[in-house]
């Protein structure tokens, strides 16, 4: 990806991270996904007063891909406000690793520092196609 890409990318994430509906947690997450047609897709965290029903800024990028029918992946920006910059948890690591095994993934906080990972360093050994039985392997789609 190339340098005025990330950057659009970088401002997508951070642009959405305005719009997280955190009243609970005060913590606001902006995520934004980079495709291979160059479609950028974002998401914010949605909070919810039962707690439970809340959905993470990563997993509601990738919805939003989904939803386009757009889920080649080749980057992702997490913008958060933590010290250092906070990756994305377990379960957003697993939707993740759905679509894309290794996704180069960039963590920024609001002082602008940064931190580079790859899907594989954050989910090492997922759960993937290959370990269903083949009864219930996925049909081509
Ligand atoms: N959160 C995300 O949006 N992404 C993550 O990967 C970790 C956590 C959100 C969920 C909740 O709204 C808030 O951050 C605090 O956990």
């Amino acid at each position: 990806m190339k340098d005025d890409q990330e950057r659009a990318l970088l401002e997508a994430a951070r642009a959405v991270r305005a719009n997280a509906h955190a009243p609970y947690s005060g913590f606001r997450v902006g995520a934004a996904l980079r495709t291979g047609d160059g479609n950028v897709f974002a998401g914010c965290n949605v909070e919810n007063v039962t707690y439970g029903l809340t959905v993470c800024a990563e997993r509601n990028a990738v919805a939003s891909a989904v939803a386009a029918g757009d889920t080649e992946f080749v980057a992702l920006v997490v913008v958060t406000d933590a010290r250092p910059p906070a990756a994305p948890c377990g379960a957003c690591r697993q939707t993740l690793v759905e679509f894309v095994p290794d996704l180069p993934i960039l963590l920024v906080n609001l002082d602008g520092e940064s931190r580079r990972v790859r899907l594989t360093d954050l989910l090492p050994q997922p759960f993937t196609p290959r370990d269903l039985p083949p009864k219930a392997a996925p049909k081509d789609e």
